[in-house]
């Protein structure tokens, strides 16, 4: 069983002493991902389709927005896609992943983490995975760190109480 945040920061954490110069994050939210990375001085956008931040930190920049019209821009080091996937058809989503390695850097990776096919709230036309569905889009590029569990049970308002089944993977362009 995991603990959402712990694991997240765990996975942020491989990247501590990796050499990134632009990140990119998906459906940011509250920014918590993004800010990890512009605390420490590198260049991150958050593209989200509503403005969750108060404030706006330093080298972040926010664009509000659809992950599905925006501008990825290029050689973007590092794309974090986290828990955004299960919002995506299922027959669709391969066009996203396509922009995503498109705007990622050689040599650079992409962070993501969704709800499996193993996830309690499963949306039969939505984007709720295998590991290895995910892996199918990346055809050259390394697995560096990956996990698949259930998480703790999550309180929301206006839904029971419920458990996550979440894929997380670091995967790494390594096409030549
Ligand atoms: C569950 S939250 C995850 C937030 C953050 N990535 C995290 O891991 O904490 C999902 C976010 O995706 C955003 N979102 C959903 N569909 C989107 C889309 N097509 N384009 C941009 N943002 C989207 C939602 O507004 C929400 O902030």
């Amino acid at each position: 069983m995991i603990n959402v945040k712990q694991t997240k920061k765990e996975f942020l954490n491989f990247f501590q002493d990796k050499k990134l110069k632009k990140v990119l994050d998906l459906g940011c939210g509250k920014g918590l991902m993004s800010l990890f990375f512009s605390k420490k001085g590198i260049k991150t956008k958050g593209i989200d389709v509503k403005e969750l931040l108060s404030e706006k930190p330093d080298n972040f920049e926010f664009v509000l927005g659809n992950v599905v019209k925006e501008d990825f821009g290029r050689d973007n080091d590092l794309i974090i896609a986290s828990l955004i996937l299960h919002f995506f058809n299922k027959d669709k989503v391969h066009k996203l992943f396509e922009k995503i390695k498109k705007a990622t850097s050689k040599r650079g990776y992409n962070f993501i983490i969704c709800m499996s096919e193993k996830d309690s709230m499963k949306n039969e036309g939505k984007f709720f995975p295998t590991k290895e569905e995910i892996l199918s889009f990346y055809p050259g590029w390394k697995v560096e760190k990956e996990l698949q569990d259930e998480t703790e049970i999550e309180e929301h308002p206006n839904v029971p109480p419920h458990k996550h089944n979440l894929i997380f993977l670091i995967l790494k362009n390594e096409q030549t």
